[in-house]
C-alpha cells in the first residue's frame, strides 16, 4: 500500500466546521450527479413506486444482498405479502420459506415482527417520521434513510457500503472506513441535496455499484472523476484502506440424515435465537477435538434429540461460508434405532418424507443435502 501522503482535510474538521467543501463545489457535485442518474441510473422495481412498504421490503432484502439476486426475491415477496397486513398476519414459516436462498434469516424474522408493530402501534400505515422508523426491529440509520428518502422524498442521508467507498474515495480518506464512521455519515449528510433526496441517494447507490466498484472502478464514466481525490492522487484502486482481519473460524459439524422403518427422515426446527433460527435442518453439530465424524453424530443426536442412531455411509460433504465463519458439513445417512425424538435443544422436531421436505424452510447448506438425497434417496442396507 503505498503511503498517503496528503491528509484529508475535509475529515478532519468537525461536524461544526464543515471545512472546504465549498457551497459552489457541493452544487457542482449535485448538479454532475444528478444529470448522470438521468442518464445512466438502473431501472429498478422498487424505484417505480412510493409505497414505503415495498421500498422497506427492498431496503431490507439489499442490505447484504446483490440487486441481481434480489429481484426476484422480491417480486414474489409483494406478490404473496402485498401489504403491511398480509406481512403481519403470515405464519413465519412461511415468510421464512419465501426467503430461503438469500441468507442472513434474521432480516425476514424482523421484517415479520415489524410489520405486526406498525399493525400494532401505527393501524398498519408505514410510520414517515425518523424515530418511529427507527425503532422497528432491523432497521439502523441508513436503512431508514434509504426508505425515508425514497418513500417521502425527505433530506435523510444514507452510508451503505457502496456510498462508504465513493466517499471514501471522494476526499481519499486515510484511514479504514470503519474507523471514520462519523466522518463519512458528515460527509453524506453535507453532499445531500435536500431539494432532491430521493434522486440523490439513489444516484449514490447506483454510482457505487456500476461505475466506482470495489476492484476496476470506470473513472473515466464517473461524473465526479475531477473531483475525487483518490482519481487526483491515483490511489482509486488502494482505497478504500482494508483492515487486516483474522482469517475466519472453520467448524466441522457432523450431520445426520436420520432414517426410520417407514423411509421417513427426521429435521429439527432451530431455536428462534441465534444464527439461522426457525429454519429446520438436518440435525447434527460440532466435531470435539479427537472424536471420528462417527462418533460426533451419535454424541449429538443422543444429545439434542435423546434418541440412539447407527451411523452409516456418507451421503455428502457440503462447504458453505456464513459471515464470520465457514463450515464443512459431513453428512452421513443413520438408521433410527430406538427412543421417540425430544425436541431438547431445538423448537421442533418431525418425520418426512422427501416429497415433503420441500414445503419447510432450510439453511442453503441444507438445501444441498436435500439435492443429493433426491439422487441417492436411501441407503440399500436400510430398507
Ligand atoms: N442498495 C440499497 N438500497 C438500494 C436501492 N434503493 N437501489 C439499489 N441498491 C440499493
Amino acid at each position: 500500500m503505498k503511503p498517503l501522503t496528503r491528509q484529508n482535510q475535509w475529515l478532519r474538521d468537525s461536524p461544526s466546521s464543515p471545512g472546504v467543501l465549498s457551497s459552489s463545489t457541493k452544487l457542482e457535485l449535485q448538479r454532475s450527479l444528478q444529470q448522470w442518474y438521468q442518464q445512466q441510473g438502473r431501472e429498478l422495481p422498487w424505484r417505480n413506486t412510493r409505497d414505503p412498504y415495498a421500498i422497506w421490503v427492498s431496503e431490507i432484502m439489499l442490505q447484504q444482498t446483490q440487486v441481481k439476486t434480489v429481484i426476484p426475491y422480491y417480486e414474489r415477496w409483494l406478490s404473496r405479502f402485498p401489504g403491511i397486513t398480509e406481512l403481519a398476519t403470515a405464519d413465519q414459516q412461511e415468510v421464512l420459506k419465501l426467503w430461503q436462498g438469500l441468507g442472513y434469516y434474521a432480516r425476514a424474522r424482523n421484517l415479520h415482527r415489524a410489520a405486526q408493530v406498525v399493525v400494532m402501534h401505527h393501524g398498519g400505515t408505514f410510520p414517515a417520521e425518523l424515530d418511529a422508523v427507527l425503532a422497528l426491529p432491523g432497521i439502523g440509520r441508513t436503512t431508514a434513510g434509504g426508505i425515508l428518502s425514497a418513500a417521502f422524498n425527505q433530506p435523510y442521508a444514507i452510508l451503505d457500503g457502496n456510498v462508504k467507498r465513493v466517499l471514501t474515495r471522494l476526499v481519499a480518506l486515510s484511514l479504514p472506513p470503519r474507523r471514520a464512521i462519523a466522518q463519512l455519515w458528515h460527509l453524506s449528510e453535507t453532499l445531500l441535496d435536500r431539494t432532491h433526496p430521493r434522486d440523490f441517494n439513489q444516484a449514490l447507490m447506483d454510482l457505487g455499484a456500476t461505475v466506482c466498484t470495489r476492484h476496476q472502478p470506470d473513472c473515466t464514466r464517473c461524473p465526479w472523476q475531477w473531483h475525487c481525490q483518490a482519481y487526483r492522487q491515483g490511489l482509486q484502486s488502494e482505497l478504500p484502506m482494508s483492515e487486516s482481519r483474522a482469517p475466519i473460524p472453520h467448524k466441522q459439524i457432523g450431520v445426520a440424515v436420520i432414517w426410520n422403518d417407514q423411509g421417513h427422515i427426521l429435521i429439527d426446527r432451530r431455536k428462534q435465537s441465534g444464527l439461522l433460527g426457525g429454519l429446520w435442518e438436518f440435525p447434527g453439530g460440532k466435531l470435539e477435538p479427537g472424536e471420528t465424524v462417527e462418533e460426533c453424530i451419535r454424541r449429538e443426536i443422543q444429545e439434542e434429540l435423546g434418541i440412539e442412531v447407527a451411523v452409516g455411509d456418507r451421503l455428502i460433504s457440503v462447504n458453505h461460508t456464513y459471515s464470520h465463519f465457514r463450515v464443512t458439513l459431513e453428512v452421513h445417512h443413520c438408521q433410527h434405532i430406538g427412543g421417540d425424538p425430544q425436541p431438547i435443544e431445538c423448537d421442533e422436531v418431525r418425520w418426512v418424507t422427501l416429497t415433503e421436505i420441500d414445503q419447510f424452510p432450510f439453511p442453503a447448506a441444507n438445501v444441498q443435502i436435500i439435492e443429493a438425497l433426491r439422487l441417492c434417496p436411501k441407503p440399500p442396507r436400510f430398507q
